[in-house]
């Protein structure tokens, strides 16, 4: 297996308050008045996300969430956000909410003219390169992610010659140059359904070491990996699970699969970041733990009463780059644009339609 040292991140100290807050600033615009008008149209979110969201806050973020949803229409844009946005994005502006795959797929279905994807940089490119004639926006360029990071499509290359003829899967966390190398996508949906669709006794299923490993052990496939991380989900430890365990007997552990086998093995059930929360609310526990990014439970609060969410949670840092201000600078200035050069596009499609094409 090829090996690749990696400058992991620390547990950030930012809480989700703090990101949110890092957006004041630029929302001290005259034109953003907390009106009559603002209150009632935007009275529904505050339903969802008053838990979070101390009251003071909200004349600051109401007008906010207006703006951007009038602006929307005006441009014909269409918001996807993934499940790892914060409240006031994830039920105040946004069209479609999902994981990775989801947010593939409606990427590719949309008639919007503009795509604003609220997620990190290679959410944004997986748009753009299923929408090679539309705008897509992303509100930080530097939204990155840590197993986008790991790998170069030079790395697929070198690969590629020492395996001759296995196939590579590539999860769709990497960058549309690796997409373009590589056979097929995958997300942490439909990870074993990818690799055992080629048939293949040999499969390379890259970047990400844990989620190769959690996978190698639903299939009789033999996997190869690439030794890349998510920053967020290796910080788990299955030591730390046992303890909640032991303080709290009752709670229900949900992982997801970009977390290390040994966590995973403490975990009552495993699935994308849908696929925990469809478990949630198909299971309704009296306590849970998401072993994952600390907005998914926020979010889905709202939806599942009686549900206690018990902590750790990790924050993604990348994610939280986005916030509700610069999604409006990004409709205001149509800016920051997202362009894939259209020869590596067209070869990183078919990695992603692939994925997309497989019955399910
Ligand atoms: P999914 O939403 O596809 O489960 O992915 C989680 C993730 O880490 C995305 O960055
Ligand atoms: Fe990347 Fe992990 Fe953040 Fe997802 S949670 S964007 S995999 S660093």
């Amino acid at each position: 297996m090829a090996t690749i040292a990696l400058d992991i991140g620390h547990r950030p100290a930012a809480s989700a308050a703090s990101a949110r807050a890092s957006g004041f600033a630029p929302l001290e615009r005259p034109e953003l008045a907390y009106t009559p008008e603002v209150a009632e149209a935007t009275a529904p979110v505050y339903e969802k996300v008053k838990d979070f969201i101390p009251q003071i806050e909200w004349p600051v973020l109401a007008p906010v969430i207006h703006a951007i949803n009038k602006l929307k229409k005006e441009r014909n844009a269409v918001i996807l956000a993934h499940n790892y946005m914060t409240p006031e994005i994830f039920h105040g502006v946004a069209d479609i909410v999902g994981d990775s795959l989801a947010l593939a797929k409606e990427a590719a279905k949309t008639d919007a003219d503009v795509i604003v994807q609220c997620g990190v940089h290679f959410m944004a490119e997986t748009a753009k390169i299923l929408n090679p004639d539309k705008t897509v926006l992303i509100p930080d360029m530097k939204a990155g992610c840590s197993l986008a990071e790991s790998i170069t499509a030079a790395d697929v290359r070198a690969l590629r010659e020492k395996h001759p003829g296995v196939p590579i899967v590539t999860y769709v966390n990497t960058s549309a140059d690796v997409k373009a190398e590589c056979d097929i996508c995958c997300t942490s949906a439909n990870a074993v359904q990818v690799v055992e669709s080629l048939g293949a006794p040999k499969v390379l299923l890259i970047p990400d070491q844990y989620l190769a490993a959690n996978v190698a052990r639903q299939t009789d496939v033999e996997i190869l990996t690439w030794a890349g991380a998510c920053e967020v989900h290796e910080r788990f430890t299955a030591a730390e699970l046992r303890e909640y365990r032991e303080i709290e007997p009752e709670v229900k552990i949900i992982a997801h699969p970009e977390c290390p086998p040994e966590v995973v093995d403490e975990a009552d059930f495993t699935g994308s970041t849908a696929g925990m929360i469809d478990w949630v609310k198909q299971n309704r526990p009296g306590k849970v733990m998401l072993v994952t990014e600390c907005s998914m439970a926020d979010n889905i609060a709202s939806e599942t009463p009686g549900v206690d969410y018990v902590r750790p949670c990790n924050l993604c840092p990348h994610m939280k780059r986005i916030t509700l201000s610069k999604i409006l600078d990004a409709l205001v200035e149509m800016r920051d644009e997202v362009t894939v050069d259209p020869v590596i596009s067209a070869r990183a499609r078919q990695s992603v339609e692939r994925m997309i094409n497989l019955k399910s």
